[in-house]
C-alpha cells in the first residue's frame, strides 16, 4: 500500500520510518518531508506544503494513496480530514470540529469546566480592560495564552502584574500573534512536573501510547527560554501506574465521552499536556490534536506493534481489538537548534558530520 504523511518535522520522519517497516507498505510519501525523510529507503519527499489541502488531495487521488496521516495541527484545525473524507480518501486525524480542542484554548478550557476535567482556574477575554481587571484580582505568577494557534509560542509565563498586562496587551492588539491572540486565556500558574500523555482513539475506545516527557528549557541546566521541545524521553517515570490510571479515568475518558456528547466525536491522536502536581494529581495544561514533536520520536522508537494496523483499527472503530507492544527499554531524543531559536533564527543551515 501507499501512504502519505503530511508534515516536515522530526515527528513526520519518525512516522515515515516506522511506517516503512511494514511489509505491507510499498511507498511512504512525505509532504513536504525533510532531509531525514529524504534518506529513508521507502520514503519519498513531495514538494507540497502541509497546509495546502487541495494539492495534497489531488496528489492522494493521483497516486491512489490508501491512507493519509497528518502530523501537524494547522491542516487538522483547517479541516483536512473532512475534505479527504468527503472525497472518499482515508485520512487519520480528528475532524475539524474535534480539532478545536487544540485550535481554541478558550474552547478547551470551557469544555474542561463543563465536564469536570481538572485544569488550572482561568478566565477568557477579548477586551483589554477586562483582562487587566482580572489580572489585578489574581496573585502572580499568571500564565497568559493566545487562544488560537501560535506555533507553540503563544504562552507567556508572567511573574508579575506588569508582565501579565504587557502580554495581554500585545496579544489582544494583534501585534504578537495576529488573529490567534484576539482572544486570550489567563490562568493560574501551576507547580509540578510536566508529562505528555498521548493516545489513539476511534471516538469510543482508547489506546494509550507510551508516556513521554519533553524538555522545554533551551539551555543546559534547565535555563533559557521555553521551546516547543529540546528533546523527549519515554517512559516518563513521573507517570506511575496509579497516576496513569487517574489520567485515563479523570482526563482521557471524560474528554472522549464529552466530545461525543457535544456532537464533536474525536478520532485520531489526542495529546494531553499535563502538570503532575506535587501531590500526584494530574491536571491538563493543554490539549493537542496530534502526536507531539519531539515526543513521537521516542514513542515510535519503542513501539513494537505495527503503527499502520493501529491507525486502520482506529479508522474502522475497532481499536478495542488492537493492542500495542512496547520495547521495555527507554528511548531518548535530543534536538539540535540553530543559534537564536526560538526567537528569530537563520533557517536552512546544513548539518554535516553526523
Ligand atoms: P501550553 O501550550 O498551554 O501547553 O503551554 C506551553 C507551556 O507553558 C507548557 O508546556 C508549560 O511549560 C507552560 N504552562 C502552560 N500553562 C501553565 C500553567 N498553568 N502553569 C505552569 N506552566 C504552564
Ligand atoms: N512537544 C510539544 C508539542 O508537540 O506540542
Amino acid at each position: 500500500m501507499k501512504i502519505l504523511v503530511v508534515g516536515g518535522g522530526g515527528r513526520e520522519h519518525a512516522l515515515a520510518w516506522k511506517i516503512a517497516h511494514s511489509p505491507r507498505v510499498e511507498r511512504v510519501y512525505v509532504a513536504p518531508g525533510n532531509a531525514g525523510t529524504a534518506q529513508e529507503p521507502k520514503a519519498k519527499n513531495i514538494d507540497i506544503a502541509a497546509e495546502d489541502i487541495d494539492a495534497l488531495l489531488r496528489f492522494a487521488h493521483q497516486e491512489h494513496i490508501e491512507l493519509t496521516i497528518v502530523g501537524p495541527e494547522a491542516p487538522l484545525v483547517a479541516g483536512i480530514v473532512d475534505v479527504f473524507e468527503e472525497a472518499g480518501r482515508k485520512c487519520f486525524g480528528p475532524h475539524q470540529k474535534a480539532a478545536i480542542l487544540e485550535g481554541s484554548k478558550s474552547f478547551a478550557k470551557s469544555f474542561m469546566k463543563r465536564h469536570g476535567i481538572p485544569t488550572a482556574p482561568y478566565a477568557s477575554f477579548t477586551n483589554l480592560d477586562q483582562a487587566i481587571a482580572y489580572i489585578d484580582s489574581q496573585d502572580p505568577p499568571l500564565v497568559v495564552k493566545a487562544s488560537g494557534l501560535a506555533a507553540g509560542k503563544g504562552v507567556v509565563i508572567a511573574h508579575d502584574r506588569g508582565a501579565a498586562v504587557q502580554a495581554a496587551r500585545e496579544m489582544l492588539s494583534g501585534t504578537a500573534f495576529g488573529a490567534a491572540g484576539r482572544e486570550i486565556v489567563i490562568e493560574q500558574f501551576l507547580q509540578g512536573e510536566e508529562a505528555s500523555f498521548i493516545i489513539v482513539t476511534d471516538g469510543v475506545h482508547v489506546l494509550p501510547l507510551a508516556s513521554t516527557q519533553d524538555h522545554k528549557a533551551r539551555d543546559e541546566g534547565d535555563r533559557g527560554p521555553n521551546t516547543g521541545g529540546m528533546g523527549a524521553y519515554s517512559p516518563a517515570s513521573v507517570i506511575t501506574p496509579e497516576i496513569h490510571d487517574r489520567i485515563l479515568h479523570e482526563i482521557i475518558l471524560p474528554t472522549i465521552r464529552g466530545m461525543a456528547k457535544e456532537g464533536r466525536p474525536y478520532q485520531g491522536f489526542l495529546y494531553a499536556g499535563l502538570m503532575i502536581r506535587p501531590n500526584g494529581v494530574p491536571v491538563v495544561l493543554e490539549y493537542n490534536c496530534r502526536l507531539g514533536d519531539p515526543e513521537a520520536q521516542s514513542i515510535l522508537m519503542r513501539l513494537k506493534s505495527g503503527v499502520v494496523e493501529i491507525l486502520e483499527a482506529s479508522l474502522e472503530g475497532k481499536l478495542h481489538a488492537n493492542h500495542a507492544d512496547w520495547d521495555p527499554r527507554a528511548a531518548l531524543g535530543v534536538v539540535l537548534t540553530a543559534a537564536g531559536y526560538p526567537g528569530n533564527y537563520c533557517k536552512g543551515a546544513v548539518i554535516s558530520g553526523l
